[in-house]
């Protein structure tokens, strides 16, 4: 395991902190029904700063003139470690993952009150998790008890997430391998995905395809929950219930990514059940695909983040006229809103850890330039939802086509290449599929 990224962005941040205190918990295990759990899943603030993947953790970063990273960890357990497999315990953690120390998580009580005292600055997260706010609330008063001992709580409380969220927003080398890795395998998953889908065959077997590529190279989970709409449910924009029977002659979109080793990709594509395009579903597809190549040409440094969006819809807004959805000029038709149903989402957002990543969109009341290193999504749409004002042969369209960009100092690095989105390359993957079923 490489440790040098986690310590160095806790350098980082300690520095930041100045002679202040950061407490960065872990997330809760949660319950699924009686004593069965959800998969578990660390929390993205706490594994950025750390690498440790374990519940029950705590990472407490003290500022000053010897800055100490402390982990706060289970301890070993053989009975337990029989039943759930291994643990570190501090004392392998602290090694492992280079800290200066590591204690017991049942210490961590006592030990933050001892932290606490003193420190111009706390910076936590309040809101995020309440059982943890009940304990930095306790800690802070405990502090406060011993106040004619001569000691003091923090002043200022501030959220630690507004210094770690800027550092995530620029991906360092390790993230980005990473994020590379995890997007090839998505766009692994879409081709198996093309390659699989026929009439008859039901979006949930779809999904099971897509699962077992994400799988079988690794990646730990995918990073939502998978969108397999065929037909009409493309227009429904979080379709999750993937339980329907494709049909001849309709499209189907699929919004599917993995989380590896902690990173999310986040690819959409939409096709046709049956492997050719209709010329109604091919005109529609075309506007989208323009509009994603004109967002994703504005994909560069020193351009400003919403640039990608308005040139996107400009491109779809068009489209709506030349296909008479729509009556009037792109800009009158962008300044009512008019175009919002038929395109009712953005254009992206930042794609990392989480699949809606952290980091602001603005600076101050200014959408914020793009910068190297920052990855995000560039996904436009176009839902046409049946309706007796609309030619028939457009009803049920739903298209969606989304890729993950990374910003480099001369433009931006499409991740997610190998998937295929142009209307050739669809349908020769389409006609190699085998046929019989
Ligand atoms: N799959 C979630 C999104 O596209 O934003
Ligand atoms: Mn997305
Ligand atoms: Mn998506």
């Amino acid at each position: 395991m490489t440790i040098l990224p986690y310590a160095e962005r806790r350098a980082r941040l300690l520095a930041a902190i100045g002679d202040g205190i950061a407490v960065v918990p872990t997330a809760p295990e949660r319950a699924r029904n009686r004593d069965s759990h959800y998969p578990y899943r660390h929390d993205s603030y706490f594994y950025y700063l750390t690498g440790f993947t374990e519940p029950e953790a705590a990472l407490v970063l003290v500022g000053g003139a010897q800055p100490q990273s402390l982990l706060f960890c289970r301890t070993k357990d053989p009975d337990k470690e029989i039943w759930d497999g291994y643990r570190y315990g501090p004392e392998a953690a602290r090694e492992a993952f280079a800290m200066d120390a590591a204690f017991p998580i049942a210490v961590v009580d006592d030990k933050l009150a001892e932290l606490l005292a003193n420190r111009p600055a706390l910076y936590y997260s309040f809101g995020h998790d309440a059982a943890w706010d009940e304990r930095i609330i306790d800690a802070l008063n405990r502090v406060r008890a011993d106040a004619r001992a001569g000691a003091h709580a923090p002043a200022e409380i501030r959220d630690v997430r507004a210094l770690v969220d800027e550092m995530r927003l620029i991906k360092d080398a390790h993230e980005q391998d990473i994020m590379r890795r995890a997007a090839a395998i998505a766009a692994a998953a879409h081709r198996r995905a093309m390659g699989a889908a026929a009439p008859g065959r039901h979006e949930y077997e779809i999904e099971a395809e897509l699962l077992h590529e994400f799988r079988r190279h690794g990646a730990q989970a995918p990073a939502y929950a998978p969108i397999v709409a065929g037909g009409a449910n493309a227009c429904i924009l979080h379709y999750i219930d993937n339980n329907r029977a494709l049909r001849d002659g309709d499209l189907l979109l699929i919004d599917a990514g993995c989380e590896l080793d902690g990173y999310a990709s986040d690819i959409t594509r939409t096709f046709p059940v049956n492997g050719r395009f209709t010329p109604a579903q091919r005109d529609v597809y075309q506007i989208v695909l323009a509009a994603q190549a004109a967002a994703i040409a504005k994909v560069a440094p020193g351009n400003r983040w919403d640039e990608p969006h308005e040139a996107a819809l400009r491109v779809l807004v068009q489209g709506m006229l030349d296909l008479k959805l729509l009556a009037g000029d792109v800009d009158g038709i962008i300044e009512s809103g008019a175009y919002k149903r038929f395109y009712m989402h953005r254009t992206g957002h930042w794609l990392g850890m989480d699949v809606h990543d952290a980091g602001e969109y603005k600076l101050g009341d200014r959408w914020r330039p793009l910068q190297p290193g920052m990855t995000l999504t560039v996904e436009p749409g176009f839902y046409i939802r049946a309706a007796d004002d609309l030619p028939r042969e457009l009803w049920d369209i739903g298209i969606r086509i989304e890729d993950d960009a990374l910003v480099t100092a001369t433009g931006c690095e499409i991740l997610t290449a190998a998937a295929p989105k142009e209307v050739a390359e669809i349908e020769a993957v389409m006609a190699e599929r085998a046929v019989a079923r």
